[in-house]
C-alpha cells in the first residue's frame, strides 16, 4: 500500500497547519514535525510535540544537531511523550546550519557522521529514521554516504536526491535513488519536486518498488494533492468552502497561539508564498496580502480576493 507523508517544513508544517491539514484534506500517512534542535526542548518546541497538540494524527518528531548527547536528550524527553520513532535531519542546506556542519552540512565529514551514528543506534531507545541530501557539492560523495548508511538498522530512508549546494534548482537525481535502492535493503522513501498528480505517476513507475513519497511544497501549493493521490486520480473536484474553511482554521490557531497581529501575518504569508500559484493569485492580489499589517485587513482582502 503506497503512503505519502508530509515534509517537515521550519514555521510551517507546525501543528497548527498539521490539525488543519489533517481535519480539511488528510491523505497523509505520517507528518513530520520541523526540526527540533534545543537539547532542553523550548517552550516553542515542546508546544508542537506535545500529545495534546497532535491528537489523531501519526506524527514524527525532527531533529537537527551533530552531537549525540543532544540528540539523545531530546529522544529521552520525547519518548517521555510517548513518541516511538525520530526522525534526524541531514538535509538542511541553509548556509548558517551547514557551516556549524548540521543538517546537509553534517554529509561533509562522513567519518564523523559514522561515529555520530555509532553512538545513537547504540544508545537511542526509538527507532531513528533519516531525511538525508546525497551529498554536499558532488555526486559521488554519495557512495561514501551510502556505505555509511549500510551500517544501521535505520527504520526509514528518506531521500531528497540533490546536493547541499543544488538548494531547490535543477531536477532532482533519481538516478542517485535507484543507487540507494541497490545499495542498501532499508525502507526508502523519495522527496522532491512532486507538485502534480502527473509528476507523481511518473516518479512511482520510475522507482518501484519504492512506494513511499513525502510531500512538501506541492502539499503546500495544493492541500488537496495528498488525497489525490491517495485516490489516484486528477479529477478531484476544487472546494473553494474547503479551502477557506483550512485557511481560517490556520489562522484562528495561530491568533490563539500568537500575541499581535504581526507573527499570526507572517506566518500567512509565508504560506500565501506557496498557495498563491495553486489559486492562480495575481500578483497584484498577493503583494495586497504582503503589504497587510493588520489582520482585520488580511481578512478583508481575503474576503474580496474570494467573494468573485
Ligand atoms: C520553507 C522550507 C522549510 C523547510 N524546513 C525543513 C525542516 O525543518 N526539516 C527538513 O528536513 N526539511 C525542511 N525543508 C525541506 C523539505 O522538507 C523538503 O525536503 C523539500 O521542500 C523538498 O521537497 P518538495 O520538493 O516536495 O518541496 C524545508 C523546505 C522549505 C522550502
Amino acid at each position: 500500500m503506497m503512503k505519502i507523508y508530509l515534509a517537515p517544513m521550519e514555521g510551517i508544517t507546525t501543528f497548527v497547519y498539521r490539525n488543519a491539514f489533517q481535519h480539511y484534506y488528510g491523505g497523509i500517512d505520517k507528518y513530520f514535525t520541523p526540526f527540533l534542535s534545543s537539547k532542553k526542548l523550548n517552550y516553542k518546541e515542546v508546544n508542537d510535540v506535545h500529545p495534546e497538540h497532535n491528537q489523531g494524527l501519526a506524527v514524527t518528531p525532527q531533529i537537527l544537531t551533530n552531537q549525540a548527547d543532544t540528540f539523545l536528550s531530546i529522544t529521552a524527553q520525547l519518548a517521555d511523550y510517548g513518541y516511538q520513532e525520530v526522525n534526524l535531519n541531514l538535509g538542511c542546506p541553509s548556509g548558517t546550519v551547514v557551516a556549524k556542519r548540521r543538517g546537509a552540512g553534517f554529509l561533509s565529514v562522513p567519518e564523523a557522521l559514522d561515529a555520530f551514528l555509532e553512538e545513537i543506534f547504540t544508545k537511542c531507545p526509538l527507532a531513528i529514521s533519516i531525511k538525508t541530501r546525497i551529498g554536499i557539492d558532488a555526486i559521488d560523495e554519495w557512495d561514501t554516504l551510502l556505505s555509511v548508511y549500510a551500517k544501521y538498522p535505520i527504520k526509514e530512508l528518506i531521500i531528497h536526491p540533490r546536493l547541499q549546494q543544488e538548494f531547490y534548482h535543477g531536477t532532482p537525481h533519481t538516478e542517485a535513488f535507484r543507487q540507494a535502492q541497490d545499495a542498501l535493503s532499508i525502507p526508502l522513501c523519495y522527496n522532491g519536486d512532486i507538485f502534480s498528480v502527473d509528476a507523481y505517476k511518473a516518479l512511482a513507475e520510475q522507482l518501484a518498488p519504492t512506494d513511499t513519497f513525502m510531500l512538501g511544497r506541492g502539499a503546500l501549493a495544493n492541500p488537496q494533492l495528498p488525497a489525490l493521490l491517495k485516490k489516484s486520480t486528477t479529477n478531484g473536484t476544487w472546494d473553494l468552502n474547503t479551502f477557506l474553511a483550512f485557511h481560517d482554521e490556520i489562522v484562528m490557531g495561530y491568533r490563539e497561539l500568537m500575541s499581535g497581529d504581526q507573527p499570526v501575518l507572517f506566518r500567512m504569508k509565508e504560506l500565501w508564498g506557496y498557495m498563491g500559484t495553486h489559486l492562480n493569485l495575481s500578483d497584484k492580489q498577493l503583494k495586497k496580502i504582503r503589504k497587510t499589517t493588520r489582520l482585520t485587513d488580511y481578512q478583508e482582502i481575503i474576503q474580496s480576493i474570494f467573494s468573485h
